[in-house]
């Protein structure tokens, strides 16, 4: 039986005073999803997308406009710091820069311990656990002893998610965790967070710009653009067969390690951004991507188009409801071969997980 250990339901974030008075534009636009035990959840979009104010907002760290958030059945919306402490231990998070989360000046051992000091855990377990963390993350015993400034950048971020699990958490927040990593450590530490999740029955939201990162560790992917979910389903048909222009634009955009490759993806990259005059005017009546889009039409200016349900996927794109008056996407052949590029590149070969570390691991359909 699946347990939700997340709900996020109609969650809208607006930066600036609190209170209906605030017209700012929303930095996180109604944005709906769940998460279910020993599950990840993939929230993937462009810089300035409202991925991190998801992930702040979830933690208790950024005001929510409206909308709610229950974590383990207790809605934490609008929760005090007190409140939120007693969900403290179940529910953490691993940043991008793991140096901003270590004090340079304590010991591994001392950072590590010290969630569960707030937890009021004796010496000896916390000494316990605190070894236990760091076989898990394979690093050394005598880590423990050494300073943040003594590991490279891929241990200290093994150091960060070890600083994460010591609690034994339900859910955690990962906020990409490997985009400032070279690609086989990023590799390495993708691996590690999917055994982890898989022998602790943990839950991620993982966070990240590159869609095939997402994919690679994510059962089900969130699409956001300038806030909004574009398209939402299962890992395997939104990072196989995108149905949103703007999915298939991140998926062209995502990096891979051949430069020939790389400039075909560019080119189909080109295809899927040029947009059309009309939609360049679009207002905030329509579809955001409008200006973008190369599918644009009148009724996309017009029209903000709702999530709507195709096979597995739901995607707020008119493209794909008949009854818009949108004459409809490219046909299934048409459009493979606007992205056929994207779809190359889609062959597990030919992603950044090419690395050896990243390819001995199961696959998404293996993790489900
Ligand atoms: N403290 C803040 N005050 C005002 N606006 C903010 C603040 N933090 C973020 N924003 C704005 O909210 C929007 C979403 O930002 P957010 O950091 O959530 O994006 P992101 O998807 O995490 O981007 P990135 O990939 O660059 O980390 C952006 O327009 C950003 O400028
Ligand atoms: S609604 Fe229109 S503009 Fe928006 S993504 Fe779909 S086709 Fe493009
Ligand atoms: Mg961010």
């Amino acid at each position: 039986m699946t347990q939700t250990i997340l709900e996020v339901t109609d969650l809208t974030v607006r930066y600036g005073k609190a209170g209906k008075h605030n017209t700012a534009p929303p930095a996180v636009d109604h944005v709906s999803f769940r998460i279910e035990r020993g599950e990840t959840v993939g929230l993937v979009g462009e810089s300035g997308s409202g991925k991190t104010t998801i992930g702040k907002a979830i933690l208790g760290l950024q005001a929510v406009t409206e909308g709610s958030i229950v974590f383990n059945g207790v809605d934490v919306t609008h929760a005090s710091r007190k409140e939120r402490r007693a969900h403290g231990g179940d529910l953490r998070a691993i940043f991008q820069d793991p140096f901003s989360s270590l004090d340079p000046r304590r010991t591994i051992g001392a950072s590590l311990a010290e969630p569960l000091r707030i937890g009021r855990v004796s010496a000896t377990e916390a000494e316990r656990r605190v070894d236990d963390v760091l076989q898990r993350v394979r690093l050394p015993a005598e880590s423990a002893q050494r300073y943040p400034r003594q590991f490279s950048g891929g241990q200290r971020q093994r150091i960060s998610i070890a600083r994460a699990l010591i609690t034994n958490p339900s859910l955690v927040i990962c906020d990409e965790p490997v985009s400032a990593l070279d690609l086989s450590t990023q590799a390495h530490i993708l691996n590690q967070l999917a055994d982890l999740r898989r022998d602790s029955d943990l839950s991620y939201l993982f966070i990240a710009h590159d869609i095939s990162v997402v994919g690679f560790l994510a059962q089900r992917v969130v699409v956001l653009y300038r806030g909004a979910v574009m398209e939402t389903g299962p890992s395997s048909d939104v990072t196989v067969a995108p149905l949103h222009p703007f999915t298939r634009a991140l998926i062209a955009a995502s990096p891979v390690p051949r430069p020939a490759e790389q400039a075909q993806r560019r080119k189909g990259r080109a295809e899927l951004t040029v947009g059309t005059a009309a939609a360049v005017s679009a207002t905030n009546a329509g579809c955001p991507f409008a200006a973008r889009c190369p599918f644009a039409a009148d009724v996309c200016v017009t029209t903000r188009p709702a999530l709507s349900r195709v096979g597995q996927t739901e995607v707020a794109c008119h493209g794909w409801d008949p009854s818009s008056g949108h004459p409809g996407l490219p046909s299934t052949q048409a459009r493979t071969a606007v992205v056929s590029t994207i779809v190359a590149a889609l062959d597990p070969e030919e992603r950044p997980s090419v690395e050896p570390a990243l390819t001995t691991a199961p696959t998404n359909g293996a993790q489900k």
